[in-house]
């Protein structure tokens, strides 16, 4: 008996076990393919877990703070954890570093077993989560570099342009996942009716500029002269080059950088002045700056501290954070050159 809905799946466009199947070149011992497939098949669960948070009381903080010093969700801590099941599974991941865990995970005791390394941050944005907001999941790979367990840290310490392949989830009004493993970047929709991702955003590239800017502006009077007076410049009026840029915040990088990757412009978490905890900036290079960076390079942007380039920084901790300014390749440009005193 049929159904009527036979090739159903097949009308509905290149599902992303198709597309991967398909890039014999980018996969070719299959390996990478199988890890992009289980990270894409882990995140229409968490998809599923933060559609429902509300309804199974999976909103709010569990007490406990995090080695960021921050409130730690019931959704960071269960997304990690499923993440971490799933990724161990494979056995193709050797270790694994999260936003949520202080030290490294080895999936096996001598670390022998897995030619991966997987940064995660499991639950990007989750002070967006009680609000009904956009969440997401950022995931990076990079190849393992030796064997046991002194590798360790050279496994993991390793730079961006070392990654083989990164993306993040967006849990969004729909759920997307975007993913490169070098020089392109795609993106895929998850259609409810058929429980797969699907080619929506093929081959995408960043417009060389836009006219958005996206920071935090609260923290206006904690940062430097330089990252002032480039904030000023973009919300300044100036009809002859186009200004001023438009403000938009998520507070969720996911959903910040997305909108930047698909409109143009630049999103920003520049480092403060006067001694304080975010000298820095607040975001971690190794799961959420080197992962967003790779795809915006890949899409041909650029992701800059305002003086080096992102997938450049030979990381030194493991929950390092950097400045970050990342976006359309002119207005990170633009921004490095009052970095650089030219304006
Ligand atoms: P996380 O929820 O994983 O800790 O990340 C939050 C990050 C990032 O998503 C966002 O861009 C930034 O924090 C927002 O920080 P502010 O609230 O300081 O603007
Ligand atoms: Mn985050
Ligand atoms: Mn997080």
């Amino acid at each position: 008996m049929t159904t009527g809905n036979e090739g159903q799946m097949i009308d509905k466009g290149i599902t992303l076990a198709r597309h991967l199947l398909d890039d014999r070149q980018k996969f070719p011992d299959g390996e990478l393919r199988a890890l992009l497939l289980q990270i894409g098949l882990t995140s229409k669960v968490i998809a599923h877990e933060v559609n429902q948070a509300a309804l199974v009381g999976r909103l709010g903080t569990t007490g406990e703070v995090n080695i960021q010093g921050e409130q730690m969700k019931h959704l960071d801590l269960w997304s990690n954890e499923v993440l971490v099941n799933a990724m161990k599974e494979t056995r193709l991941v050797c270790t694994m570093v999260s936003e949520e865990m202080e030290e490294p995970l080895h999936f096996d005791r001598n670390c022998l077993d897995g030619s991966y390394v997987v940064c995660i941050d499991p639950v990007d944005g989750s002070s967006n989560i009680d609000v009904n907001g956009t969440v997401g999941t950022i995931f990076s790979v990079r190849r393992r570099r030796g064997q046991g367990r002194d590798h360790v840290a050279t496994d993991v310490l390793q730079k961006g342009n070392e990654q083989v392949a990164a993306g993040y989830v967006m849990y969004g009004p729909s759920t997307v996942f975007v993913y490169s493993a070098g020089r392109e970047v795609h993106g895929f929709t998850l259609d409810q009716t058929i429980g797969e991702y699907v080619l929506s955003h093929p081959a995408i590239r960043i417009p060389q500029r836009g006219k958005i800017y996206s920071v935090n502006q609260g923290n206006y009077h904690r940062w430097s002269e330089q990252t002032r007076r480039a904030v000023d410049y973009l919300s300044a009026p100036d009809k002859a080059t186009g200004r001023p840029y438009s403000h938009r915040y998520v507070g969720s990088m996911v959903a910040d950088i997305h909108r930047t990757l698909i409109e143009g412009g630049l999103f920003m978490y520049p480092g403060e002045v006067g001694g304080g905890r975010k000298a820095s900036g607040k975001l971690r290079l190794l799961y959420e700056v080197a992962p967003m960076g790779y795809v915006v390079e890949q899409a041909g942007g650029r992701a800059s501290t305002g003086t080096e380039r992102i997938l450049d920084i030979q990381p030194s901790e493991y929950h390092q954070r950097v400045p970050v300014i990342i976006g359309s390749a002119d207005d990170v440009a633009l921004v490095e050159e009052f970095y650089r005193g030219q304006r």
